[in-house]
């Protein structure tokens, strides 16, 4: 990253925000012309080839966007589901060829044949009603069961804006130090997959010097299978806005984003409009509820590029650089947005925070396991027969999870793939080992990641799903570190080659690729997808052998 151009971004801050002004620049023809590009670079004061290197980053600003009408989510739950080449037959009859590209993923996972068609989002459309969306006649929402093992912390009624932030009113009163320790006694640990201690982090920003901090909420859920952030956007948003507001209050910041994407767009509108409505009631802007605190807050939709769900790439795309991973340190609470100490958290993480200062902290540790506090929303795709989205105590039981929340399978399922695309690839004799709490998953070499699960059905070949794994990787790689931006490339040419061409897979070969991956990557990008790989080599030996000389 150039520190240059964070500061010189920085300038202009978030108000006059450049990623945001090159994202409105190029809604209307796909991309940006020449001349934008040029008036971007006096403006900011930054070289035409920046602007250049971010527009080519992203799906929907890159060259390739320019005049697409409609996208088919070619997601791994989309895929595993056999659904999108009828979606883009369909889209074909109304579309041209050229006018129909790709995101990745809708989160529409518990449904599928999803696609995006002038801005909005739909799934599991009947002929019928796929015809009336084409000549733009009927939106149409998607549906999934929400359910909960007892304790309702994410997915209780909205009791109503005063009575919710009556919390933020007693919060305000206590102090930034009560507030800090509450969060530090719940034990809330990161939901966005690493699981790193929240009370650590925001004490960490805390401490460092400066007046001007930043929270940044990383609503880029790119992972296939997980919907359960966009869930807590578009049905929950004070949770989330709560949870920014009480961040900010910890550590002293004045900032804070929520960074969603371009592939939820009803996220957006529906956040904004939760912003609006909050700063009508000054619990947003200047000296809120009376207090001598002061918080601006906004949201910033992304561009498409699951690279940006890591946090310093997230970093470098609010500033309107190319998402490219930072090295660390520093780390973000010491230099984060525009070189500013500045905490990134996820947005499930933030919306715990609302009960924690409720109940207290101590209250919030007392549920889940000593080590996994609280509890965690589980998606489950469309191959379960209850689809949907489950918040349960950390410590759950997986085989509770799958029959008693998700009542089964539509169709014999061979493994489940948990924790996004670098989740690892769970084999139906695991089952009985793994609880949803990070450890569990750890101890028997999985990931919970962000917890969702995708299935894979017993008739799909492996080889063909690892190949979609080294190619999503391949296509969202920020290119900064080799052992990904060729390892992931390489990967895929193996694993398509050996189905199409008789050719036989070297294995010490393969195992040198992914180690070299696993060990020299800088991020958990090229560093997360040998795990799903590995498992499959050692779970599906008999199925993958053939392809292995
Ligand atoms: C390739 C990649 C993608 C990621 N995607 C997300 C994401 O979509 N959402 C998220 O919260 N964290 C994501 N992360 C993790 C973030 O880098 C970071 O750890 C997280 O936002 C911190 O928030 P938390 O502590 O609340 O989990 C991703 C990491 C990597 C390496
Ligand atoms: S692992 Fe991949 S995504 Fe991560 S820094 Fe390296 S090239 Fe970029």
């Amino acid at each position: 990253m150039s520190k240059n151009i964070s500061h010189l971004s920085g300038r202009q801050g978030l108000k006059n925000n450049l990623f945001e002004k090159i994202g409105h620049l190029s809604e209307h023809e796909g991309t940006l012309s020449k001349e934008q590009k040029i008036g971007l670079a006096e403006e900011y004061l930054i070289g035409k080839a920046n602007i250049t290197g971010t527009i080519s980053a992203y799906d929907f600003t890159r060259e390739e966007n320019r005049g697409k009408k409609a996208y088919v989510c070619n997601g791994s739950a989309c895929l595993l589901a056999g659904t999108q080449d009828a979606v883009r037959e369909k889209l074909g009859k109304h579309l041209k060829e050229e006018e129909i590209g790709n995101m990745t993923c809708l989160g529409r996972c518990h449904e599928n044949s999803a696609f995006n068609f002038n801005g909005t989002n739909y799934s599991a459309l009947s002929d019928a009603d796929f015809d009336e969306v084409m000549q733009n006649k009927k939106p149409k929402t998607d549906n999934y069961y929400v359910d909960h093992n007892g304790l309702q912390i994410l997915t209780g009624d909205f009791p109503g804006l005063d009575t919710f932030y009556t919390t933020l009113k007693d919060s305000l009163a206590e102090g930034p130090d009560a507030v800090l320790q509450k969060i530090k006694n719940s034990g809330v640990r990161g939901r966005g997959g690493a699981g790193f201690s929240m009370g650590f982090k925001l004490e960490a920003c805390k401490n460092e010097p400066g007046n001007e901090k930043y929270i940044v909420c990383n609503a880029d859920e790119g992972d296939p299978g997980a919907y359960s952030d966009r869930y807590l956007l578009e049905q929950q948003p004070h949770l989330v806005i709560f949870g920014m507001i009480a961040a900010g209050y910890a550590v002293g910041a004045n900032w804070g984003v929520i960074y969603t994407r371009a592939e939820y767009p009803e996220s957006v509108d529906i956040v904004q409009n939760a912003l609006d409505q909050l700063y009508d009631l000054n619990i947003l802007g200047e000296n809120i509820m009376g207090s001598d605190f002061s918080y601006d807050l906004k949201v910033v939709k992304g561009l498409g590029a699951y690279i940006c769900g890591e946090e310093t790439a997230l970093l470098n795309s609010l500033e309107g650089q190319r998402p490219e991973v930072r090295t660390r340190p520093p780390y973000p609470t010491q230099q984060g947005l525009f070189n500013k100490p500045t905490v990134v958290n996820n947005v499930e993480t933030l919306a715990t925070l609302h009960y924690i200062l409720t109940h207290t902290g101590k209250k919030y540790a007392e549920h889940g396991t000593e080590k996994s506090t609280g509890t965690k929303l589980v998606c489950l795709d469309s191959f379960f027969n209850r689809p949907g989205m489950y918040e349960v105590e950390m410590g759950t039981p997986l085989r509770t999870v799958i029959d008693e929340m998700g009542q089964g399978f539509k169709q014999p399922v061979k493994a489940l793939h948990i924790g996004g695309p670098l989740g690892g690839l769970v084999p139906m004799s695991k089952i009985d080992n793994l609880s949803i709490d990070f450890e569990s998953f750890a101890q028997e070499g999985f990931l919970l990641g962000h917890a969702s699960v995708i299935c894979i059905p017993e008739e799909y070949p492996l080889v063909q799903y690892i190949e979609h794994l080294f190619e999503f990787t391949a296509h969202e790689s920020c290119g900064k570190c080799f052992p990904c931006r060729l390892g992931s490339t390489r990967g895929k040419e193996m694993f398509q080659k050996a189905q199409t061409e008789g050719y036989k897979m070297d294995r010490e070969l393969l195992d040198d690729l992914i180690d070299t991956m696993e060990r020299g990557s800088l991020c958990a990008l090229g560093g997360g997808v040998p795990l799903p790989v590995k498992n499959a080599l050692q779970y599906f030996e008999d199925e993958l052998k053939q392809y292995f000389n």
